[in-house]
């Protein structure tokens, strides 16, 4: 059937400026890390990313070692754009990215340019698109010279292969180097993509500051630390949970679920109650409540919790109280 999206999609979300840039960015965007592998129900994938889009989820956020396997999630997203988002292209921001494993040799890991170069133009043929929106480097590489990789980053924006340039999970004195340099070649970095929820506040030790200082965007990752802030593991494990489910390549495992964890989701979701919001929706708005972070990526595996996670925006404010209680429980 053909998708038509709907008409009011454009309503239904908030658009940040993204850094000191021209580009906005829905506050929610959509990550396709899990859920969109050959392993995965391709029809479920195609109704996540449509309902996404009909609530003004302009952005998919995907990677060169996304699946599994490797590549697959790429694959997949590809032929639902040409199936149902072609039309829509100019109203989509696509991002990928490299800096992981994914493939044998020493060419296929890291940020050397003659890894990434490769990469984007696999990403580019796997998605059959003829540029991304924003290209990243998706770790900190120790053993290769930052200008080199933040230079590769540079030319993928001149040659037209994409549109900004993203880092990942570097740590605040790397990304400020990074800035300088990509600011030097003349392509300022648009955007970083750390790891930040309510179990894990590493950025809110400087990272935060360093991006406002360099007018750079933040998207985090994982926002409900993979489920855990959730309603899903409050009773249990589920059998239809990523952590139930032994997807690998970082997805959450069955002891990474600990009493102490779910012990703070509890008292977490007492609060998120009192908000009129449930633990999932909570969490989301208690990131996005920072004026520095531009988006937040969700990782949905059906689109009903899309739908769900959406509500977080009618409420992203806090009473101090509210803080000093959250604050309390996570510390
Ligand atoms: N740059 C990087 O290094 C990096 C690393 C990781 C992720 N990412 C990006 O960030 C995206 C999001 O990461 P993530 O998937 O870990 O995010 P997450 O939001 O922390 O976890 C998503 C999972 O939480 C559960 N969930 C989501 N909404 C829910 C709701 N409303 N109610 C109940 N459960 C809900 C689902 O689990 P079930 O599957 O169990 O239903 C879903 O798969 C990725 O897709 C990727 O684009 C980037």
């Amino acid at each position: 059937m053909t998708y038509i999206p709907s008409e009011d999609r454009y309503s239904k979300m908030i658009y940040n400026r993204c850094g000191k840039s021209g580009l906005l960015l829905p506050a929610l965007s959509l990550g396709l890390w899990h859920n969109f592998g050959d392993i995965d129900n391709f029809e479920n994938a195609r109704n996540i990313l449509q309902v996404a889009f009909d609530n003004g989820i302009t952005h998919f956020d995907l990677a060169n070692n996304y699946g599994p396997p490797v590549g697959s999630a790429e694959s997949n997203f590809g032929k639902i754009f040409k199936q149902d988002f072609l039309p829509y292209r100019d109203e989509l921001v696509i991002s990928t990215k490299a800096g992981w494993g994914m493939w044998a040799g020493p060419y296929g890991d890291w940020g050397s340019k003659k890894y990434l170069v490769a990469s984007l133009d696999q990403s580019l043929k796997r998605m059959g698109l003829a540029y991304v929106d924003i290209f990243y480097h998706h770790r900190p590489d120790p053993e290769t010279p930052l200008e080199e990789t933040m230079a590769t980053l540079d030319l993928m924006v001149r040659q037209g292969k994409a549109l900004y340039i993203g880092i990942s999970s570097y740590e605040p004195k790397e990304a400020a180097q990074a800035f300088k340099i990509l600011k030097e070649l003349g392509t300022p970095c648009l955007i970083h993509q750390p790891k930040y929820s309510m179990f894990d506040r590493w950025v809110e030790d400087g990272l935060l500051d360093v991006l406002e200082e360099n007018g750079v965007g933040c998207i985090p990752f994982s926002p409900l630390a993979q489920g855990l802030l959730t309603n899903k593991y409050l009773h249990g494990i589920p059998e239809n949970s990523r952590a139930a489910s032994h997807r690998g390549n970082g997805a959450i495992d069955e002891d990474e679920i600990s009493e102490e964890k779910i012990e703070k989701a509890l008292q977490l979701n007492t609060i998120a109650e009192e908000r009129g919001q449930n633990l999932a929706q909570m969490a989301l708005s208690w990131i996005l409540k920072d004026p520095r972070i531009t988006s937040v990526i969700l990782g949905a595996s059906k689109s009903s919790q899309v739908l769900d996670s959406i509500k977080c925006l009618e409420n992203c404010a806090f009473s101090a109280q509210e803080l000093q209680k959250i604050n309390q429980i996570l510390s």
